[in-house]
């Protein structure tokens, strides 16, 4: 009996002085700034240079004699990238990696609907714990400034309001699941040519109102846990480890703190990398992004020479300790953190998700005599062009997806109207898509043209399905569209199909603008994106009518490259001399020089029609007067007086008529979609911030709001204002 006692005795110590060794970096109940402390103390420095740099293509350490696990990064932003090989690019043939693909950021953002953002943050938030991923790269919320950059399909347009609007959202989304958003490419990355090395140069003004705002909104409102530096260099240093961006902007001045990842390939230089505010770097040299073959991930810049620097007292421990910490941070966050929900992956809420957002981004560009809705009455639909049924998700680089599975346009045209009614022809051919490289397709273009055109001339009506793909010099990572053109000779087969059949209407899937140089001969157009798994079914019910198209266009087409401000200045503007770029527009940007400049676009930002019609009563403020510090809320009745029921975004522009300095001749400032039924009205009110007026002011490297006469305008595009409002701020 005694020895029982004795023994229970000393088991209840044992459990006792277990408890009591407990470190508080593995007590999930206490703060996440105790825990990061208590890690960091009981870590080597060689435990801390070893978080700093990649162990894998995707991976980097954690601390395994604590258990603090790997920080496990994946593309983004979207989809979950297949799995790949430990040291490569390449697939692994995992089978259980197939993803949901969402539709590309360009149709979110169409979308005007924040409330879809924090959906699709989410749904891929969820997708990416369930394949137990640490950070997903993205969004992406790169500025829109010229239609070649073949990334912009990944970013949110042209408006750094709107995508401020929009990437927040995403990033609460992503980040409620315990997934890391890791916001790219900080910063200009606005252009794939000469993307390692160009040099832009800009003025702080279109830096600080142009090009900073989304991310800046990205870190302060969403609390972005990560970026990702971009390749290209910003006044003659590499932008992952850029002193002004790094160190001043984003973490003295916006308080960011969490982790700065390098773009893969990113950092060049051991110093830099330091003392510059990169934290982890990944990618550098191994087999894959760069031609330099095998590279050991001793050598990265932020490991042995790092650990040496450290040791020999050339660098300062307390910057290792501030990368360490904000690493062991982003862990506690996500992987260790108390209440991180499981996730799930290609589930049905997923697919809808995604289908929902592909059809709210949808945009409506040109619909004379109501050519859409195709309500069913024709007995033949041709369905002519490649895009109908090659995979727009894989290709592009690293946004390229392995996928549960694609609902191709065809086969959503033809689930909506019955095989019987349905035909297709191909009537263009791209070739298959390979990154950094272009291969073109062996088939005939001639016999492609004819085939299509006879099945154009037996139809009831025609579907002309086409747009760019995810090639190399279409919409892909690595290179720029070569023009603004329609690329494999779709401009000529859209003729020959309209000679064919009048009743050929265009559907284009693209990340870009394309020049239409047959747009008054076809009676209607659609602007349909990227639009992921749910791409067929998407625009199958927008088609058909039982989705009314409520996307806007989050950037301008312009009718020809040159009318573009960034391509107006010559080649230094874009893509710069090879070693340098000086962006001449300024903060003259899409629709901000149209607008300005007088020039017509082919189609404005803010643009997109519907199957109703929207009324707009004149507008009034609840002030004339106001203070700088000052808020005006602008209300007005928005009525569908067409017969359907439908969605508009309203869109609220700032205008500055006079000004000390050059003024956009308006600025978006706010929006709001509002759905209506059929006869509906609503009174719609809009509240901005008057310090929102402001303009960057270079002399004294703050904000200034002007005082004096401002204009605001109501419009349901840039270029279709409804009414105006006179206001002065005292
Ligand atoms: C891209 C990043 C991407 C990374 C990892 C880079 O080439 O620029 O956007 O997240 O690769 O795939």
């Amino acid at each position: 009996m005694k020895s029982i006692l004795v023994t229970i005795a000393l088991g209840a110590s044992l459990m006792v002085s277990a408890q009591q060794k407990t470190p508080a970096y593995l007590d999930v109940t206490k703060p996440i700034e105790e825990r990061v402390e208590n890690a960091l103390s009981l870590m080597t420095t060689e435990e801390k240079v070893a978080l700093c740099h990649a162990q894998s293509k995707f991976s980097s350490k954690g601390v395994p004699r604590l258990g603090i696990p790997e920080v496990w990064t994946d593309d983004g932003p979207h989809g979950i990238r297949e799995e790949v090989f430990w040291d490569e690019w390449d697939g692994a043939h995992w089978t259980n990696d197939s993803c949901t693909a969402f539709p590309a950021l360009t149709c979110l953002a169409a979308t005007f609907n924040p409330h879809l953002s924090l959906l699709y943050g989410k749904s891929i938030g969820e997708e990416a714990r369930y394949r137990n991923k640490t950070v997903l790269l993205g969004p992406g919320v790169n500025i829109y400034r010229t239609p070649l950059n073949g990334r912009n399909f990944e970013y949110m347009g042209e408006d750094p309001y709107l995508s401020s609007r929009m990437v927040v959202p995403y990033i609460q989304g992503v980040q409620s699941i315990g997934v890391a958003a890791c916001v790219k490419h900080f910063a200009l990355n606005n252009q794939e040519e000469w993307r390692g090395h160009i040099n832009v140069n800009v003025s702080d003004r279109a830096l600080y109102e142009i090009y900073l705002p989304a991310f800046k909104a990205a870190v302060q409102e969403g609390k972005a846990w990560s970026i990702m530096g971009s390749y290209n260099q910003f006044r003659g240093e590499h932008c992952c480890h850029n002193d002004l961006l790094l160190n001043k902007i984003l973490k003295q001045d916006w308080k960011f703190d969490g982790v700065v990842i390098s773009d893969w390939g990113g950092t060049h230089n051991t110093d830099q990398a330091v003392k510059n505010d990169l934290d982890i770097e990944m990618g550098t040299y191994t087999n894959g992004l760069t031609t330099q073959g095998k590279f050991s991930y001793s050598s990265y810049y932020l490991a042995d020479s790092f650990l040496k620097g450290i040791k020999d007292g050339k660098y300062d421990m307390a910057l290792l300790n501030d990368k360490a910490r904000r690493i062991l941070r982003l862990v506690f966050r996500t992987t260790m953190s108390e209440n991180r929900p499981f996730g799930r992956f290609v589930s049905p809420e997923h697919s809808e998700a995604g289908r929902k957002i592909a059809e709210e981004g949808i945009v409506l560009l040109k619909n004379d005599k109501q050519f859409f809705p195709l309500t069913g009455k024709y007995n033949k639909i041709a369905i002519i062009g490649e895009n109908a049924t090659r995979s727009l998700v894989i290709g592009g680089g690293s946004s390229s997806l392995k996928v549960s599975y694609e609902v191709s346009p065809l086969a959503g045209l033809t689930a909506a109207y019955g095989k019987d009614h349905v035909v297709y022809s191909m009537g263009y051919a791209s070739g298959p898509s390979m990154y950094g490289r272009e291969m073109k397709s062996k088939l005939n273009a001639d016999s492609l043209v004819a085939a299509a055109v006879e099945v154009a001339k037996n139809a009831d009506v025609v579907l002309f399905i086409g747009g760019l793909n995810k090639n190399h010099f279409q919409d892909c990572e690595g290179g720029d569209r070569k023009s603004l053109d329609l690329p494999f000779g779709q401009d000529k087969l859209i003729d020959a199909l309209v000679k064919a059949n009048k009743n050929t209407a265009v559907v284009l899937l693209s990340g870009n603008a394309v020049a239409m140089p047959w747009v008054d001969k076809v009676p209607a157009i659609m602007q349909g994106w990227y639009l992921g798994s749910e791409a067929g079914n998407a625009l199958a019910n927008v088609i058909s009518g039982k989705v009314n198209p409520s996307g806007k266009l989050p950037f301008s087409f312009p009718k020809k490259l040159e009318d573009n401000a960034a391509h107006s200045f010559g080649k230094l503007s874009y893509p710069g001399d090879s070693i340098n770029e000086l962006y001449k527009e300024d903060i003259l940007v899409g629709y901000r020089w149209f607008d300005t400049k007088n020039i017509a676009s082919l189609f404005p930002f803010g643009y997109g029609l519907s199957y109703t019609s929207f009324a707009y009563s004149k507008p009034t403020a609840d002030k004339a007067e106001v203070t700088q510090d000052g808020t005006i809320k602008v209300s007005f009745t928005l009525t569908n007086n067409g017969k359907v029921d439908g969605a508009e975004t309203a869109q609220l522009y700032v205008s500055k008529p006079k000004s000390t300095v050059t003024r956009a001749s308006k600025e978006l400032k706010a929006f709001q979609k509002v759905f209506l039924k059929a006869g509906e009205s609503q009174t719609v009110t809009m509240e901005v911030l008057v310090s929102s007026f402001a303009f960057y002011d270079e002399a004294q490297h703050g904000w200034n709001v002007e005082k004096g006469a401002y204009q605001l305008l109501v419009g349901c595009s840039s270029r279709d204002i409804k009414g105006k409002i006179d206001v002065k701020v005292q």
